[in-house]
């Protein structure tokens, strides 16, 4: 891979072109990325938990107490992501241009679970709070893809277990997803990006500090409003994703993110 960088300093620069990899992007997207798309957020006025509990939908005591009502929740919110009206917009697919448009590796790590970075492009990407479309199996552990209602007839497609298949997505108490990957790509990228999301939920929340460790990163917030942890970001732009995402990519892409 060629890219471009400049040695040297005061007043007597020198460019150099050198075979490298260009300086790794990390991109944190929530709820809001998919708003536009016609998925609900969690934490707006009209959002999902202004009309449901957490604790009565979202924690595994919920699923132990009452599963049908888990399943149910679910139902409602897999059948709204498969509805033909749902799909990516102009934010999900400029994500899938900057990946296959960077010189260096660009990882997307989203905290939603429907399916939206894929079907827009999206290769490199973590759900690390799972992914509706799947089912896991509290017999035999499985992992297998589910497109239809849930319930405690179902069975686990692996090991035919009647009635213990739940969805795979992370609840409230319960660890995300592939977090060792995720903090290693924070480490040691020079771009963190959080997109959509309410900054609420840890650990996640807490990703743009882990990405400013030792000055390394450039981070930056786009969100429709200030996030809760709006300040610790060095560049921020507000607006809806559709319009502030594609206009940051094609900024990066044209000249990096220097200011
Ligand atoms: N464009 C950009 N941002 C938007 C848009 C939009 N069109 N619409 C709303 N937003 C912003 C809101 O201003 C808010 O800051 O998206 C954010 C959504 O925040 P939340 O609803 O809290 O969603 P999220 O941050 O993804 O929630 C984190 O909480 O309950 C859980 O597990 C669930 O993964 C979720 C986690």
């Amino acid at each position: 891979m060629i890219y471009c960088i400049t040695i040297g300093g005061s007043g007597m620069l020198a460019s150099a072109m050198v075979r490298r990899t260009a300086p790794s992007i990390v991109i944190l997207t929530g709820a809001g990325i998919s708003k536009e798309s016609g998925l609900e957020t969690f934490r707006d006025p009209d959002g999902i938990w202004s009309r449901v509990r957490i604790e009565d939908v979202a924690t595994p005591e919920a699923f132990a107490r009452d599963p049908a009502l888990v399943h149910d929740f679910y139902n409602a919110r897999r059948r709204a992501l498969l509805s033909p009206a749902v799909r990516p917009n102009a934010a999900h697919r400029a994500l899938a241009r900057l990946e296959a448009a960077w010189p260096g590796e660009v990882l997307v790590v989203t905290q939603n679970i429907d399916d939206l970075h894929e079907r827009a492009g999206t290769r490199n990407l973590i759900h690390m709070h799972g992914e509706i479309l799947k089912a896991r199996c509290l017999a035999c552990g499985a992992v297998s893809p589910w497109r239809t209602d849930m319930s405690l007839a179902s069975v686990c497609p692996e090991c035919d277990a009647l009635g213990r298949l739940r969805v795979h997505v992370v609840w409230f108490g319960e660890m995300p997803l592939e977090m060792e990957r995720i903090f290693a790509a924070l480490e040691t990228c020079g771009l963190f990006v959080s997109i959509g999301t309410s900054g609420n939920v840890y650990p996640a929340a807490g990703f743009v500090e882990e990405a400013r460790r030792g000055g390394r990163a450039h981070t930056v917030e786009l969100n429709l409003e200030p996030s809760q942890g709006h300040s610790l970001f060095a560049e921020r732009h507000y607006g809806p994703a559709s319009r502030v995402v594609p206009a940051f990519v094609e900024r990066i892409l044209r000249q990096g993110w220097q200011a």
